[in-house]
């Protein structure tokens, strides 16, 4: 597909008009694929990881793609298939997940929830309405979610955090940040999360992106009243297609939540797969060793080409630049995508992690065409 028809379908995502004129009819079969599946998205927000819509966008076939629009690990864990019985029987509580998870967290209890993302909707829901600050940029589901409850949010930055802790009654960051990689020592968040408690407020913190450097975790304090804590294993142990994420907080709160999620929230198979990946410690030991290499390679290359990042972790790589849009296009042409990031975001990119040696080797090809392509030049 060229560059008229990713300008025409751009053009037609953006103002919601399905049918428009295209020389071809490849064009139109390719504009409808992509308005319709934007349009049945609805109020969704958007994501990284959403290969079917570039698939029809740029006209390249899903298994095509070399997908680094999220921070998931490729090299996901593996270590075996879950047993026929648990897609056959109800999942049952005593099943030795949340004891595998407790020793993995270091805590004594905790809430096992369908991925990270069911606690981000219900939280807001058990508590009265309240005023709420949420770093930004960040995940934007979080106040997206706060506010669809009802309460008031206020969107602050890194340097409105101070005072933010002294005038609303909850507020929410997540560390290392995501898509930024901003990160909040252990020291901080405690010091803030007493402020907070003596004025009866709560710190949400969301660890989504910890497991790669477990000593920055405020785990351990997790059952301290006010203190909330979220953990998922869609990213270090790239299990997002599981399901499968925890919360950490003192007990009364994690009975309030359990009940307002009901039961059986997480499959039989997600369960068992879960607790399997959370006792392998040899698999965890080796695997954030080879995530920190990961992420010194991933940041280099791109550095090589121009893009040093402005900031990361060990699953992704952020760039804040004006030419994100460009950057995006381009490499999606070639089948490779990153996640753009725009209004009311800064112009930026984020680049997750290449599994295979050959895909590092497509990435650095692509990015050595990019910084000879005479499109940087043009958007300067
Ligand atoms: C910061 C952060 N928190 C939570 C989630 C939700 O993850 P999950 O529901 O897979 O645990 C995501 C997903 O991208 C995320 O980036």
């Amino acid at each position: 597909m060229d560059k008229l028809d990713n300008l025409l379908i751009e053009t037609a995502l953006n103002n919601k008009v399905g049918i428009i004129l295209a020389e071809n009819l490849h064009s139109i079969c390719n504009i409808n694929n992509a308005y319709r599946i934007k349009k049945e998205e609805g109020f969704l927000l958007e994501h990284g990881g959403k290969l079917r819509m570039a698939a029809a966008r740029y006209n390249i076939s899903l298994d095509e793609w070399l997908d680094l629009s999220t921070g998931i690990n490729p090299d996901n864990w593996q270590g075996a298939t879950a047993p026929i019985t648990s897609w056959s029987r109800l999942p049952e509580n005593e099943d030795g997940l949340r004891e595998a998870a407790c020793a993995y967290y270091g805590v004594t209890d905790l809430l096992p929830v369908a991925g990270s993302q069911a606690a981000i909707q219900i939280l807001p829901n058990v508590y009265q309405k309240s005023r709420v600050a949420v770093l930004t940029p960040s995940y934007n589901e979080h106040a997206h979610a706060w506010r669809r409850a009802g309460h008031q949010v206020d969107l602050i930055d890194e340097y409105q955090l101070e005072s933010a802790i002294d005038s609303h009654n909850t507020v929410v960051v997540v560390n290392p940040n995501n898509p930024t990689g901003l990160c909040f020592s252990p020291e901080t968040l405690l010091h803030w999360h007493e402020r907070l408690v003596a004025r009866g407020g709560c710190l949400l913190v969301d660890e989504a992106f910890m497991d790669a450097t477990p000593n920055n975790s405020l785990a351990p304090y997790a059952h301290r009243k006010g203190l909330i804590v979220l953990r998922s294993l869609g990213k270090f142990f790239g299990l997002a297609g599981a399901r499968v994420g925890f919360v950490l907080a003192e007990k009364y709160f994690l009975k309030k939540l359990a009940e307002a999620l009901g039961p059986w929230t997480i499959s039989g198979p997600s369960r068992w797969i879960a607790t399997q990946a959370l006792c392998d410690q040899d698999w965890q030991m080796v695997m954030r060793q080879q995530l920190k290499s990961n992420a010194i390679r991933l940041s280099q290359q791109l550095t090589d080409y121009g893009l040093s990042p402005d900031g990361g972790s060990a699953l992704f790589q952020f760039i804040v630049t004006p030419q994100a849009q460009v950057i995006h296009t381009y490499l999606a042409q070639q089948g490779i995508l990153t996640r753009l990031f725009n209004n009311p975001y800064p112009s930026s990119l984020r680049f997750g992690l290449p599994g295979t040696e050959l895909e590092w080797q497509r990435l650095q090809q692509a990015l050595a065409d990019l910084s000879l392509s005479p499109v940087l030049e043009q958007s300067a």
